[in-house]
């Protein structure tokens, strides 16, 4: 049994992330922090949102990671990703729920993969596409962590190497190139269904554009997401001095029946 949590500290908000075994337990005793050791018992025996102390009186919360906070906090990137404020808006984009069944490639660091299991459920599948090794082999690691790699199939390789039998509730393809593939992707794609692409520069969207507007496509978007974030003080509430001011384009479609 093991046990995937997040410490929390009160005094400074700093996040912990570990991975909790008996086995763990018994050979190190103790989870070092900043602010002293909290025995690893404990923090295994503690219940969600209860005040653990170091041995130097601190205090500590424990939780169980949020999936956001495991994507913005612990997640490896070996390539980049896409972030909570793109991938939840690409989830509802692309209609994805519990049992569907949805294709992705490039899996990358498989941060986009995590929320699109997490919405699929135990009943749906993630098919997804990494033709890195080192980059799928992360991926999978990531997703063992978080507990959500049941519902996911990991390929190596590109989604043209592959005979598939059966047609897909969603698409996102987030590649370096992606006009190779969007016939086959097309084909893939259950009618009245969505596709979507994450293109890093307008040029791409223009293309993906052109070659989208060929295949039987409608009901097109196309957008950028922007986050401010606000500091924490009430007296003085305003936003935060520095924000990212791009990440990337996302472009979206549905499929009807020629
Ligand atoms: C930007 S990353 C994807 C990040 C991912 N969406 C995430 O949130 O972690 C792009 C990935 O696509 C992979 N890739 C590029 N071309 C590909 C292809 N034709 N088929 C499958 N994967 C591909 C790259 O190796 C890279 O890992």
């Amino acid at each position: 049994m093991k046990k995937f949590v997040m410490l929390y500290s009160l005094d400074d908000h700093k996040k912990y992330f570990l991975t909790i075994t008996p086995e763990k337990i018994e050979k190190e005793k103790f989870f070092t922090t900043k602010d002293g050791k909290i025995s690893l018992k404990e923090i295994f025996e503690a219940k969600e949102g209860n005040i653990l102390k170091t041995h130097l009186g601190k205090k500590y919360i424990v939780f169980k990671p949020s999936l956001m906070d495991f994507i913005l906090h612990k997640l490896k990137r070996l390539t980049q990703i896409i972030y909570p404020k793109d991938s939840a808006y690409i989830a509802l984009k692309l209609d994805i729920k519990k049992g569907d069944k949805v294709l992705e490639f490039g899996t990358g660091s498989g941060a986009l993969t995590s929320i699109f299991a997490w919405c699929v459920g135990e009943e749906g599948k993630v098919i997804t596409f990494e033709k890195e090794k080192k980059f799928m082999e992360n991926a999978k690691k990531n997703l063992e962590i978080i507990g959500l790699d049941k519902q996911v199939e990991f390929n190596l390789g590109t989604i043209l190497e592959k005979d598939f039998s059966e047609k897909f509730d969603a698409v996102f393809i987030d590649v370096k190139d992606p006009l190779p593939y969007i016939k086959k992707a097309t084909n893939l794609l259950k009618e009245g269904k969505f596709i979507g692409f994450l293109c890093p520069t307008t040029n791409q969207v223009s293309e993906v554009l052109k070659a989208l507007k060929e295949l039987p496509f409608t009901d097109f978007e196309i957008c950028e997401i922007l986050l401010r974030r606000y500091k924490i003080n009430p007296d003085r509430l305003r936003p935060e001095d520095l924000m990212i001011g791009h990440t990337a384009y996302l472009l979206f479609a549905r499929k009807y029946k020629k």
